[in-house]
């Protein structure tokens, strides 16, 4: 762990630039009871990204995702050249699979104007926190590797987190996408309904499906955005359809059974797919 300096104070709100903002979680200084890690089976390797743990903090459990450090210079080629002089830091704000959920999740938890709810869209969350020096050498002594070798020493002690590891505490779902023939109708409406509050989430797939919702806005992008608001015209209405192709390329791949012959784009956008080796009709 590198050497510590003094802590500043832990914000109210995250990120710290335009657009919507996710709220300190209200029981941030209470103490974790780690129950154990979720959504992980043996052979799965080193996530990128982080961990996602059952907890329990004040008698209530959650599903806690803890975040590794982002360097965005590990990600410029898909801003480097689209966003002019704008400083590392805020990059992060708008990379970062830590503050993508911030913003998508911050999105959700506005209160709505007359537009269709996003209440059912995803797996409620209930903020982020900071993890404890007693929590963070918890699950370091547990073997959980929270330090990317990307990360940026001195970089990383500049941002607004400094060296204190981030999570996000959501509603504790089961253990089943709970995407059936008989969903898959209200599964797609609710995507519709995010991407018109201007959330894509871009990992639309089983796996980011708990009880039928979303439970991983770790790769969305959530307008206003420094980077999906500067695409042309073409590349744009492109990036709006991608949620939309993946619900479509989900149902084909996972063989999810489609009754009412639920499409979310005309067959000539998708992708070629095959299943058993046979080309799938959409
Ligand atoms: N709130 C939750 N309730 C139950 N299981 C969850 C929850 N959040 C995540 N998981 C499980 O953990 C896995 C990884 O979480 P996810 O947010 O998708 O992280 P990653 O960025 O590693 O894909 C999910 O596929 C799911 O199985
Ligand atoms: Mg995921």
């Amino acid at each position: 762990m590198p050497k510590k300096q003094p802590a500043p104070p832990i914000p109210k709100e995250l990120p710290p630039c335009d657009g919507p903002k996710l709220n300190l979680f209200e029981h941030h200084d209470c103490e974790i009871e780690w129950i154990e890690r979720i959504g992980w089976e043996e052979g799965m390797g080193t996530p990128n990204e982080g961990y996602v743990f059952r907890v329990k903090i004040n008698q209530v459990e959650y599903a806690l995702k803890v975040f590794k450090f982002h360097n965005p210079i590990e990600s410029q080629w898909s801003w480097g050249t689209r966003i002019g002089n704008v400083p590392l830091h805020t990059v992060t704000y708008y990379r970062d699979p830590f503050y993508n959920e911030c913003r998508a999740y911050g999105r959700i938890r506005e209160p709505l104007k007359g537009k269709r709810k996003l209440s059912d869209v995803a797996i409620p969350c209930h903020g982020f926190l900071f993890l404890s020096d007693r929590d963070q050498q918890y699950l370091e002594d547990n073997g959980y590797d929270l330090w990317s070798s990307i990360i940026d020493n001195s970089f990383q002690e500049k941002t607004i987190e400094g060296f204190r590891i981030r999570a996000i505490v959501k509603d504790l779902a089961s253990s089943e996408p709970g995407i059936t023939g008989d969903n898959l109708g209200k599964v797609f409406n609710r995507i519709v309904a995010m991407n018109q509050h201007r959330i894509v989430n871009c990992d639309i797939r089983l796996d980011n499906f708990r009880d039928g919702k979303i439970v991983d806005f770790g790769s969305s992008f959530t307008s206003p955005h420094i980077i999906m608001d500067s695409l042309k015209p073409s590349d744009a209405d492109f990036h709006q359809a991608w949620d939309r192709m993946l619900f479509d390329e989900m149902v084909v791949d996972e063989q999810i059974p489609n009754p009412k012959r639920v499409l979310a784009l005309h067959p000539m956008t998708l992708r070629p797919r095959f299943v058993g080796g046979q080309p799938v009709k959409y």
